[in-house]
């Protein structure tokens, strides 16, 4: 006696005709899956295109410089690399510590985070184009007055950052610690420690660098 049959009454299908349909299956997908393969086109990646390059021109520090850069440069890579202008130091190269710090258009940026084509046109202030000459900056002159650093790494950044700082305050943008979102100040320690926290000193010559912000913003601090 027959234990199953090809078709069950009422339609049901039996082991044996789903495992034969299964098996047809598998030999109509069998060349149709080599086919796919044979004309996949070949993997690329973007690592295996051609680096982009632009020209772009920046004013630096008051010069007209042109560059031909990969579009992957950074601009402290840029200015570091490029133009050896090696006062902006690169600490993190992650935007945490902002010894990078240098001012775009007279706006501070970490110029670790920037690629150097976004400034294409732009004028570009570093620490080595804040003195007059022999005649240093007011706040480079207060942080050595101050004795607002020790290893140095992060001076150029922290200067560069109140520099920056007093322009904002000056144009009466707020802090997080302004009283007030519609404008700045009052202008005290709070506000200069708020606003110069993305600067950070391993040394911890935080209270120097206060005074001699404080010096030089005068009454504004
Ligand atoms: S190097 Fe740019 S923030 Fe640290
Ligand atoms: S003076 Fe040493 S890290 Fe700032």
């Amino acid at each position: 006696m027959r234990k199953s049959t090809e078709n069950a009454p009422g339609g049901d299908l039996t082991r044996r005709t789903v495992l034969k349909g299964a098996t047809a299956l598998v030999a109509v997908q069998a060349p149709m899956q080599v086919d796919a393969q044979q004309a996949a086109p070949p993997a690329t990646s973007s690592m295996d295109a051609p680096p982009s390059r632009l020209r772009i021109r920046l004013t630096v520090n008051g010069q007209p410089r042109d560059l031909d850069v990969d579009t992957r440069t950074t601009l402290l890579d840029a200015l570091r690399e490029n133009l050896q202008l090696t006062g902006s130091k690169k600490g993190c190269d992650h935007g945490q510590c902002g010894a990078c710090t240098v001012l775009a258009d007279g706006r501070r940026i970490n110029a670790c985070l920037s690629l150097a084509v976004m400034h294409d046109g732009q004028s570009v202030t570093t620490i080595e184009g804040l003195a007059r000459g022999e005649q240093l900056h007011p706040l480079q002159a207060a942080f050595i007055k101050r004795d607002g650093f020790q290893c140095g790494y992060c001076t150029p950044g922290q200067i560069c950052s109140a520099v920056g700082m007093l322009s904002e305050v000056r144009a009466g943008m707020p802090s997080h610690v302004s009283a007030s979102l519609e404008r700045a100040g009052p202008f005290n320690e709070e506000e200069i420690r708020e606003r110069m926290s993305g600067n950070i000193c391993r040394c911890s010559c935080y209270p120097n660098i206060v005074a001699a912000i404080k010096d030089v913003a005068g009454g504004a601090a």
